[in-house]
């Protein structure tokens, strides 16, 4: 059993606030499959963000059904009770108990899906389903509608119109409230910290996975309970691989090592990048190429406030890019030139960053009535500026196998912004002075 660690308040709230948008509609949330990882080992679980942020429940094989303004409003099913399982895979709550600490209106047997949820939804005027997600559910699903097709009979309504869930609940979860942004700063400083701890660490001869399993050590000892996502721990002419997650590579003299890393706490995730020199030395070239990131990056964090849009940062931080690569005779010609041939791209080829909370690259739209988002107070957000060069790039010789990222964690604020990882160091002294202080 999983015993909650919220006050169940924390989720209440969110449910009236989705009532209020949805007031005729309704709304389906199943848990994920479990997924079978070799013969009778599955991958670990972890609860589907829309379904945690709207009861905290975190037990596999469970579906919410939420009904604004009917009764019962809010509907979890559940595992049922089973000595025998419980046994062997730990105590479940069940319907009864699930009802009470959950505090939703009511409860069924995951069992008794495909008889209740018909009667509970044949009246809404809309279903908010993502559909292709869960290739198990969707077939319940499709059982679930063609039922309340026999009970709508010869009504005229036709089918039940269905909507996807996921722009719905983006839009309540890219605002954070103060409690939630508690959590987020709580995975950040932990994530920080079990950074600076691999700084320490990091050394000649190392295995990348040596240290990847120190910051798993590091931010479970302080509270979380996984990385929100598969850390990239990447040296040399790894980190031009974006998402490198092989992580098994020795640490060479000479080389940088790039670690993107981030703990979850309480289902909220920090997502942090260093880059930093092996051997505690940045050699003149890579010093030059990381401080002109750092550059681009602060210039960046400067302009977020309300108002700003991810697009004209990704465009600001394409010009300073694009310069940076022609003042080190990466890329030849205008600036101009380069831009419109999107020639950045080879070096620089993703965005300055993305909505961040229960998921890494988190729910929200980017885009309103087909305009960029602006951003609001109480919105998070990475700004993560990079450049990665390629060992077999055609480049100065003391460019290649370098690949740079500096990313940070950023709270929207009235004036500005703060950065909520900032206890993470960035600075080359800093990080000079921390690489290998611990062997
Ligand atoms: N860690 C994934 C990202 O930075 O977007
Ligand atoms: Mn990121
Ligand atoms: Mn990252």
């Amino acid at each position: 059993m999983i015993t909650p660690k919220q006050n169940m308040e924390f989720f209440k709230e969110r449910r009236k606030k989705l009532a209020s948008m949805i007031p005729h509609d309704a709304l389906i949330l199943p848990s994920p499959p479990e997924v079978i990882r070799n013969n009778d080992v599955n991958y670990p679980f972890r609860q589907d963000s829309n379904l945690y942020y709207l009861t905290g429940f975190e037990e596999p094989e469970s579906v919410f059904i939420f009904l604004p303004n009917k009764k019962p409003e809010s509907v979890l099913f559940v595992r049922s009770k089973d000595e025998l399982m419980e046994t062997w895979e730990g105590p479940r709550w069940g319907p009864e108990a699930a009802k009470e600490v959950f505090q939703v209106d009511a409860t069924y047997p995951l069992s008794e899906l495909e008889k209740v949820a018909p009667q509970l939804l044949k009246d809404c005027h809309t279903i908010y389903y993502s559909l292709f997600q869960n290739e198990e559910f969707d077939h319940r699903f499709k059982l679930i509608l063609e039922s309340i097709k026999k009970l709508r009979g010869r009504s005229g309504r036709g089918n039940l119109p269905i909507k996807d869930s996921y722009p719905l609940l983006g839009e309540l979860r890219i605002r954070k409230t103060d409690d939630e942004i508690t959590l987020l700063k709580k995975a950040c400083d932990i994530s920080a910290e079990a950074h600076i701890q691999l700084m320490k660490k990091t050394r000649p001869h190392i295995n990348e996975m040596e240290l990847h399993g120190q910051f798993i050590y590091e931010i479970m000892k302080r509270g979380a309970v996984r990385e929100g996502y598969t850390s990239i721990v990447a040296s040399g002419n790894n980190a031009t691989t974006l998402h490198y997650t092989i992580n098994n590579m020795t640490l060479k003299e000479g080389d940088l090592l790039l670690v993107d890393a981030g703990a979850e706490y309480q289902y909220y995730t920090a997502d942090i990048t260093r880059t930093y020199p092996v051997s505690g030395h940045f050699t003149e070239s890579q010093k030059r190429l990381y401080e002109a990131v750092l550059q681009v990056q602060k210039s960046i964090i400067h302009k977020v406030k309300p108002g700003m849009t991810f697009k004209e940062l990704q465009e600001e931080t394409i010009e300073q890019i694009t310069e940076i690569l022609i003042q080190e005779k990466v890329l030849k010609g205008s600036r101009k030139d380069l831009i419109e041939k999107k020639e950045y791209k080879k070096f620089y080829p993703h965005g300055i960053g993305h909505w961040l909370g229960l998921d890494v690259h988190d729910a929200g739209a980017y885009e309103v009535n087909d305009q960029p988002r602006t951003f609001e107070t109480g919105m998070t957000l990475t700004i993560e500026p990079g450049i990665y060069i390629p060992q077999n790039a055609k480049v100065p010789e003391e460019l290649k196998g370098i690949g740079i990222r500096i990313e940070d964690d950023i709270l929207v604020t009235p004036s500005g912004c703060e950065v909520l990882t900032s206890k993470a160091p960035k600075e080359v002294k800093e990080l000079e002075a921390l690489v290998g202080s611990e062997l």
